[in-house]
């Protein structure tokens, strides 16, 4: 597998020309497109729902990796493979019954990620990883594109890369939030295998959402 994976954040793309943006990554060397699904309950932001989702998935010749960053994500799973998520990642903080909505997600016939906030240890997966395809670690708070990238996020990768060695080799770890050219090297050298990327492959809209 080529490691990293790259998948562009379309959360700063240009939603006036969506088309257009898609289009530009369907000829780039991204790998998959990541599509940011926020409440404003489980994150102080709204982005956008199932209709932009169809949008994006009539142009779009790379797998959908949709983030949800909203509460009971166990409601809308299959709403969300029919729109054309491809992966579908849950937020651990929202899912009171995690093993259940991964079985949920898998059902539908999608891949099946668990991200992490910047405060949640990777331990508390120890007993659903060998359930899972990846684990998204934030390395910002969720909620906002352009933000500072937390540098503890090293440290755990780190301790989710032994985790995976021993309970689920296949598992892929993406990182999410600030991620650059200046540490997608060394965010690869600790383990992680997709990149998620907004502002710097969108820079237009170099700023806080
Ligand atoms: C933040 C989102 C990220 C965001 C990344 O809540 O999950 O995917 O779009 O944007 P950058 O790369 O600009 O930090
Ligand atoms: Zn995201």
């Amino acid at each position: 597998m080529k490691t990293p994976l790259i998948a562009p954040s379309i959360l700063a793309s240009d939603f006036a020309n969506l088309q257009r943006e898609i289009e530009m990554l369907n000829r780039s060397e991204a790998d998959w497109i990541h599509v940011d699904v926020m409440d404003g309950v489980f994150v102080p932001n709204i982005s956008f729902g199932f209709p932009v989702v169809e949008a994006v998935k009539r142009y779009a010749q790379k797998p959908l990796d949709v983030h949800l960053m909203i509460t009971q994500p166990e409601r809308y799973i299959e709403t969300f493979q029919k729109a054309g998520a491809d992966r579908i990642t849950v937020h651990y903080e929202a899912c009171t019954h995690l093993h259940r909505t991964i079985q949920q997600i898998k059902d539908a016939g999608c891949q099946a990620g668990v991200a992490l906030n910047p405060h949640t240890p990777v331990f508390l997966l120890e007993d659903i990883l060998e359930e899972l395809d990846l684990v998204l670690i934030m390395s910002v708070n969720p909620g906002f594109g352009g933000q500072k990238f937390i540098q503890r996020t090293y440290e755990k990768i780190n301790r989710l890369s032994e985790l995976r060695y021993t309970l689920n080799p296949q598992l892929l770890i993406e990182v999410d939030g600030g991620v650059n050219a200046g540490n997608a090297r060394k965010l690869v050298e600790h383990g992680a295998n997709v990149l998620v990327a907004g502002n710097f492959v969108f820079p237009r809209k170099a700023r806080k959402q």
